[in-house]
């Protein structure tokens, strides 16, 4: 049972405590009293606006907005009459005694997730093989066999494992030899990381607007913005979504400068047929939680050449020489990823094809329902691409980008996962100091605005996908006809 804190508002109170108390609660309702502790009703924030919109104002009390249609349950009630009353109306229940007194609440928290982990292969075994044999830091068997399996399936010849998608990018510079002076150009659409790494290399990082359809970096941008001190190109797979690399290819081979490719999204994604990593002179990977497969903290980075390879092998291991010990042939980092966390690496390498067919088959649900909805972009595949989808991201059509923060509250409120996009780096006080003049980013900024994110996890059932397409559709007929849509 829940403690009544922060949920409960008296009847003589105005609407503007029940605002804040709401605020504190995220739970989008708070459950109004009288002196006696008795339940008078559940005040919604949706009922707090249509107040609002009607008549009344801030300082009006809450019982003008109360809708006093309450559903509740007695606090001795079983677990299975509880389960049973939640519904898609029906996610908060306030729990009363004979005299209709609030004693708790019980709340539907079953989320419909955005991302999360499956662990449920020999991650366990995996593990405990590394406990029993001691092997727990970053020598032992399963960092080597993971970058080997890792390598098979992407057919990326120089992998080594690294301790995250951070640290590989950070790693790919620094073996690169990106140095202070030195530009490197990046998207001004991506999560801040490939542009933290080449911050904290002393190189400037110059921005690109993306493209609209797929998120990544425009091409058709980047040669403008090419000087004599541009040493790389950063191309991050947004979203699952490779880049167009035949163009980027040609330009960087023009100018003779490095590709590196961060593919933290896009593992299981196609170029012409060859996976996204293939392609630069480096790529990065990450297995943050969150990612088609997972380590926990995790990373790889992917070499063409065997030198590169080599060099950032010694600079993933304090600079240390391979021949002779403490003798340090480079300033150096620890990098490295722990046998513990190769070994739930090759678990879940184990099974990617399956977490790649999963997330193919929740993207063809979604097309299958959400297609039917006429004020929505869903992702796709723009060019000679196989999409992994990562995230299943959806663009709200024209003028609709208002409604944006309101869905995707109103979704987290039914236990529906939503999250908005990454904010354009432009925007961000950190990343002020390093625009040009006259740069301006309209693309990243229309897609921030319009853009929502829905639950990608591979638990995510096709009655899930229902679910979200009815809410999704009663938004249309909420919001949509009082504008000027139809
Ligand atoms: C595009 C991109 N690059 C790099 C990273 C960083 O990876 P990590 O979290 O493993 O450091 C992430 C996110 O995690 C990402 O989304």
């Amino acid at each position: 049972m829940n403690k009544l804190k922060n949920i409960v508002v008296t009847e003589n109170d105005k609407i503007s405590k029940a605002l804040k108390v709401i605020n504190l609660n995220s739970l989008g309702a708070c459950f109004v009293v009288d002196h006696n502790n008795t339940l008078k009703g559940v005040l919604t924030d949706g009922d707090i606006r249509r107040g609002l919109i009607k008549r009344y104002s801030l300082n009006d009390s809450v019982i003008n907005f109360l809708n006093k249609k309450c559903f509740y349950l007695n606090f001795k009630c079983n677990k299975s009459t509880i389960a049973k009353s939640f519904n898609n109306k029906i996610r908060l229940i306030p729990l009363v005694d004979k005299k209709k007194k609030l004693i708790s609440y019980v709340t539907d928290k079953s989320k419909i997730s955005l991302a999360k982990p499956v662990l449920d292969g020999n991650e366990f075994k995996y593990l405990n093989e590394c406990i029993n044999t001691g092997w727990i830091s970053s020598t032992g068997k399963f960092v080597k066999i993971f970058e080997k399996k890792f390598s098979n399936f992407t057919k990326i010849k120089h992998c080594l494992a690294v301790s995250s998608g951070t640290t590989a990018l950070q790693l790919a510079l620094k073996t690169l030899n990106i140095k202070y002076g030195d530009e490197v150009i990046v998207p001004n659409l991506t999560f801040a990381s490939p542009v933290n790494a080449v911050i904290h290399s002393g190189a400037k990082p110059v921005f690109v607007d993306v493209n609209e359809n797929t998120y990544c970096i425009d091409e058709t941008l980047i040669e403008k913005k090419i000087t004599k001190k541009t040493k790389a190109i950063i191309v991050v797979h947004l979203y699952g979504h490779p880049s167009n690399m035949t163009r980027i290819l040609n330009i960087a081979k023009k100018r003779k400068i490095k590709i590196i490719e961060d593919c933290a999204e896009a593992l299981g994604s196609y170029y012409r047929k060859k996976h996204v990593g293939r392609f630069g002179d480096v790529s990065t990977f990450s297995f943050f939680g969150n990612k088609l497969i997972t380590t926990g903290e995790g990373g790889m980075i992917c070499f063409k050449s065997k030198i590169h390879r080599d060099k950032a092998e010694i600079l993933r291991d304090h600079g240390m020489s391979k021949n002779l010990k403490y003798w340090h042939e480079e300033i150096g980092f620890n990098f490295r990823l722990t046998n513990l966390q190769s070994a739930i690496g090759c678990a879940q390498m184990e099974r990617i094809k399956w977490f790649i067919k999963n997330k193919l088959y929740l993207v063809k649900n979604y097309n299958s329902k959400l297609s039917k909805l006429d004020f929505l972009t869903l992702p796709g595949e723009y060019g000679p691409v196989n999409n992994s989808y990562w995230l299943y991201t959806i663009k709200l059509n024209k003028d609709l980008s208002k409604y944006k923060n309101r869905i995707i509250k109103e979704l987290n409120f039914y236990g529906i996962e939503a999250r908005q996009i990454f904010f354009p780096m432009s925007l961000m006080r950190p990343y002020k100091k390093y625009l040009n003049k006259n740069d301006k980013f309209p693309v990243s900024l229309k897609l921030f605005n319009h853009s929502i994110s829905l639950p990608s996890a591979y638990d995510v059932k096709k009655s899930d996908i229902s679910k979200i397409y009815e809410y999704l559709s009663k938004f249309k007929n909420t919001f949509i006809i009082q504008k000027k849509y139809l």
